[in-house]
């Protein structure tokens, strides 16, 4: 069952000012939480669905979807390629990242098996791949540039060291030569930001599945199918992924193309202390002039 508890499910729906009859695209679908929000709130109007995970196109046929009046068109593609399927809207949200059910299992750090990492197994290489062929220099840049990660070139290194004499096949092996670089680094693990597994696997993750450059067509592919008037909102789950959505809504606003709705919202103490997955939420949504 899909398992998933929607972040800035308010916030984020009250400010796409949605009204009845427009053309609406949620292009992460997920559990259908934002989209539920909207269907109870209009009454005529289409809905666009895109999602990649299996579990989750299952979802969009509940009955809870269904609603005289409103047509809810599903879509699994990635949502990098909205403009082969959609020409015009006036709404267009994502909610980057992944369900709780994603985050747990097949994508984890924390399960075992095969260093796969790829949530559309449509895509040919996956993270062992990477973590095999790879130089040295080219893993540091991953895991530095999508993670931030402080112990990048020495796990790096012994990624290389390791594979010498045996390829990396499976999450356990990767884990271990992390912990072998801890271990040796004398690394103060009290540090409340030091994870370096969950790191490592995010940067593979992010590589493996192209998601920042699938990011960066979703917003340029979006503005153009966007009606003047239309509203563009994303909700980011880490610095990475903010940095390229406030970079890009900046220059559209900067070229006068746009204007700010939201600039920045976080979620509110009670959100916070309900769900632990929403502290790194950010919230930006701009409109087309
Ligand atoms: C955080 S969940 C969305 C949750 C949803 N808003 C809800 O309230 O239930 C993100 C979803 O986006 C999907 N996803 C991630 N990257 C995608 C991409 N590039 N194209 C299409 N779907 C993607 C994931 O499979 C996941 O189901």
């Amino acid at each position: 069952m899909y398992k998933h508890t929607t972040v800035l499910k308010k916030e984020l729906i009250d400010n796409l000012n949605i009204q009845n009859g427009q053309v609406i695209v949620d292009c992460t679908f997920g559990g259908g939480g934002h989209t539920k929000e909207i269907i109870n709130k209009i009454e005529s109007g289409v809905i666009y669905t895109f999602d990649l995970d299996k579990e989750a196109l299952e979802n969009m046929n509940k009955d809870e979807f269904k609603k005289e009046g409103i047509k809810v068109i599903p879509i699994k593609d990635n949502f990098r390629n909205i403009a082969n399927h959609v020409q015009e809207a006036d709404v267009i949200y994502a909610d980057l990242g992944f369900s709780t059910n994603q985050l747990d299992k097949e994508i984890s750090f924390k399960s075992n098996g095969e260093l796969d990492l790829r949530i559309d197994k449509s895509l040919n290489i996956k993270a062992k791949d990477l973590v095999n062929a790879l130089y040295e220099k080219e893993l540091v840049n991953i895991f530095i540039n999508n993670a931030d990660e402080k112990l990048a070139r020495p796990i790096a290194k012994e990624i290389t060291r390791y594979r010498k004499n045996k390829l990396i096949e499976n999450k356990e092996e990767l884990r271990g030569i992390i912990r072998e670089v801890v271990e040796r680094e004398k690394i103060n693990k009290n540090d409340r930001l030091f994870n370096p597994e969950a790191r490592i696997f995010q940067a593979l993750r992010i590589a493996v599945n192209d998601e920042y450059n699938a990011l960066g067509d979703l917003l340029k592919e979006s503005f153009n199918i966007l009606k003047v008037n239309g509203r563009l909102g994303i909700i980011s789950f880490h610095s990475g992924e903010d940095r390229i959505v406030k970079k890009y809504m900046k220059t559209q606003i900067a070229n006068a193309q746009a204007k700010w709705v939201v600039e920045k919202l976080r979620p509110n103490e009670q959100e916070l202390r309900n769900n632990s997955k929403s502290h790194s939420a950010i919230l930006r949504i701009i409109e087309k002039i």
